[in-house]
């Protein structure tokens, strides 16, 4: 089977690529490094030589390019991850998210209809819910996002569920919950540097000592310890939920939107002790305001990717702690 990813050269598509490629699967990855280097796909290109193919894209602006890549490849199935996802950052460029995710995902799709591509797994969000008031969250639940960032994930679905009822296509949604940690390999893993937004590599960060102490955004939350919850699912079993929708793309028709979680909450500060008691590393703290844009509590009732995919988490927080402690101190930073 021949794979084409989109966003290959990051943290989610290049575990995905990597794992595909282990496979044994002809793997097709593009990525306009918006968001990622190169270090990824030269690693892949190293190991993989005769079943990886790489190339720099833009989804947005280079649609003549993106034609060729695919006529070229001729994939039996598509994995979109590319696209921008800091929740904070959307709500300070809304423009830049809507153009970027929606008009590569246009682009995207007419693409497979011009060259008869009609398999596609779409890398969704937990954010589609927004503050959900039921939790855990079932896919049936209104779609109202609080961010920008969420907004675009809905238009998508949405644009994605027409284009399947015209019959051009068949797809699965998958609306990630928190994805942590890394793969059994320790070699792609989520970069601690830079700015990073999500809890997991701040947290990192002060293991290495980059930063002094943690700041817990919001401590009057009403859960049981008074900080925020979320459902953190190890990265490997978030890809090896793609290989089931995969799977499942080969006996369905249609759009389907499914939900990848554990169905289990997980605080900030139980997030926080976790890492400490697993890696035998201390992360201080501190108490904050909230922050904007965050929801009190956000995890998955994960029945549907069990009974239509065959798939359910099967790591917990001591391997995602684990491995994204150890992915940061094997890569020598
Ligand atoms: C988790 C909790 C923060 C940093 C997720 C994904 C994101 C996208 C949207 C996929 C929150 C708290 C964080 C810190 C903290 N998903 N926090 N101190 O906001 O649930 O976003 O959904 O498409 O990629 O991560 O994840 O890790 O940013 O925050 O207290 O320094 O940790 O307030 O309660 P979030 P997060």
């Amino acid at each position: 089977m021949k794979i084409l990813v989109t966003g290959a050269a990051g943290y989610i598509g290049g575990t995905f690529a990597f794992e595909a490629l282990k496979k044994g699967y002809k793997v097709f990855g593009l990525d306009n490094f918006s968001n990622s280097t190169d270090f990824v796909p030269s690693i892949l290109s190293r190991k993989f030589k005769k079943n990886w193919v790489f190339t720099e894209l833009d989804l947005v602006h280079h649609k003549a390019e993106t034609i060729e890549f695919f006529n070229q490849a001729k994939p039996d199935v598509v994995i979109h991850f590319a696209g921008l996802k800091a929740v904070g950052e959307s709500e300070i460029q809304p423009i830049w998210y809507w153009e970027n995710n929606l008009i590569s995902s246009i682009n995207l799709l007419k693409c497979m209809k011009a060259t008869g591509v009609k398999k596609l797994v779409f890398s969704s969000s937990a954010t589609v819910y927004g503050d959900a008031k039921q939790q855990p969250i079932t896919e049936t639940q209104p779609t109202k996002s609080l961010s920008s960032y969420g907004s675009t994930k809905i238009a998508i679905e949405q644009l994605i569920y027409d284009a399947c009822k015209s019959k051009n296509m068949n797809a699965v949604c998958l609306r990630y919950f928190n994805p942590v940690g890394a793969h059994e390999e320790n070699i792609i893993f989520e970069s601690p540097l830079g700015e990073p937004n999500n809890l997991m590599p701040r947290i990192v960060r002060v293991g290495l000592g980059i930063d002094k102490k943690i700041k817990i955004f919001g401590h009057d939350y009403s859960t049981s310890d008074k900080t925020a919850e979320r459902d953190y699912i190890h990265i490997s079993d978030l890809v090896d939920g793609h290989f089931a929708g995969v799977q499942y793309l080969a006996k369905m028709s249609g759009c389907h939107s499914v939900n990848l979680g554990t169905g289990k909450p997980t605080s900030v500060l139980e997030l926080i002790n976790a890492f400490q008691q697993h890696n035998n590393i201390e992360i201080p703290f501190e108490f904050c305001n909230r922050r904007l844009g965050d929801v009190e509590t956000c995890y998955a009732n994960p029945t549907l990717a069990e009974s239509l995919l065959g798939w359910r988490a099967k790591y917990g927080l001591d391997l995602m702690c684990k491995s994204a402690w150890g992915a940061v101190k094997k890569n020598g930073l």
